[in-house]
């Protein structure tokens, strides 16, 4: 990342460059051989290099350098914001693949393509897939504790612990892991509580906020911290992804109806089958994508109040109405 990386860009260019922050740094952290058994190291590669949006981590990045801007900082101050935020924004990547990787299990959504590629299971093995998943997720912590290393950073330390609370807590129990669980009881697969809930608007926002809305929060909510945001700024980027989040659950429960496999890189039409409960099912798909449409909305005045307002976050939220994958 230079400095010219930071003249005024327009997003599509500036997304492509926190891309390229985020694949390399990826690349540069995932264990390799000797380290660890050349499989697993192939796999978690498999996994993580085979694409996405990477819209969590360069949420996380241009939430650092909209603190960074709003402080005042300067091209240098914005590129130290944004180095600062990228330990954070890679392990936000790998949490979220290691979802990606366990959501595709047969015992989960039982999917074959991820990514356009078949899924780490078909290709390795479950079992190799369930460690693939356990890796993925102690390594995001661990980079987290390393990175950016306290001799390189020390004002950092208080922010990392910060950061880990959060992110912990966005995919623990009380989270992703807990709107998973939600998942799988809609369904009827938990084990001795098999009755298929059913879930009013209400619990399905819950459940889209803990599986979906709490990473995404925890990577703007991560980069405003690393940046030396204040307890305003971060409670203001807060509100905004949580409702940025919502939205995105609302538009890939939408896709899944109206996407074909060729574009969304993932079995199309997998909800109904399995007897979810979505935003489309639960109201229509064009009210679920007003809902969505009006979530970002707000998302975008909770940041202008709080003079938060950048071009590349307000890109990210409405791409996430836009987006077609
Ligand atoms: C898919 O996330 C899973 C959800 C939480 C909805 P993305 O749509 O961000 O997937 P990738 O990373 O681009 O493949
Ligand atoms: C996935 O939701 C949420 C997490 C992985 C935590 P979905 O099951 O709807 O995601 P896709 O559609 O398979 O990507
Ligand atoms: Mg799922
Ligand atoms: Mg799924
Ligand atoms: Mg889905």
């Amino acid at each position: 990342m230079s400095h010219a990386a930071l003249r005024p860009l327009a997003f599509t260019e500036y997304v492509a460059e926190r891309r390229a922050d985020v694949d390399a740094a990826l690349d540069r952290w995932l264990p390799a051989p000797p380290d660890c058994p050349a499989v697993l190291a192939e796999a978690m590669r498999y996994a993580v290099a085979s694409g996405g949006k990477r819209f969590r981590p360069v949420l996380a990045l241009a939430a650092a350098d909209a603190v960074a801007v709003a402080n005042g900082g300067d091209d240098e101050a914005r590129a130290a914001a944004i180095a600062l935020a990228l330990p954070l924004a890679c392990a936000v990547e790998l949490v979220h693949t290691q979802s990606l990787v366990h959501d595709d299990l047969p015992s989960m959504d039982d999917d074959v393509l991820r990514r356009g590629q078949p899924t780490v299971h078909v290709r390795y093995g479950e079992g190799v897939a369930i460690l693939v998943g356990d890796g993925l997720l102690a390594e995001a912590f661990g980079l987290l504790a390393r990175w950016p290393a306290t001799a390189e950073a020390p004002d950092a330390v208080p922010r990392k612990l910060r950061v880990i609370a959060e992110l912990g807590q966005a995919v623990g129990a009380a989270g992703m892991v807990g709107g998973q669980a939600i998942d799988l009881a809609v369904t009827g697969s938990c084990g001795p509580h098999r009755a298929g809930a059913s879930l009013d608007l209400a619990a399905l926002s819950d459940m889209h906020a803990r599986k979906t809305g709490g990473l995404i929060r925890a990577a703007a909510v991560g980069g405003a911290i690393m940046a030396g945001a204040s307890a305003e700024q971060v409670a203001a980027m807060s509100a905004f992804a949580a409702r940025v989040g919502l939205a995105f659950q609302i538009v890939d429960d939408v896709l899944d109806v109206e996407g074909c496999a060729a574009t969304l890189g993932k079995t199309a039409g997998k909800d109904a089958g399995a007897g979810k409960v979505t935003f489309p099912g639960l109201v229509g798909r064009d009210q679920a994508r007003l809902m969505a449409i009006e979530a970002v909305a707000d998302a975008e005045a909770v940041l202008a109040g709080a003079g938060l307002s950048s071009p590349y976050l307000t890109g990210l939220a409405r791409s996430v109405v836009h987006r077609r994958d």
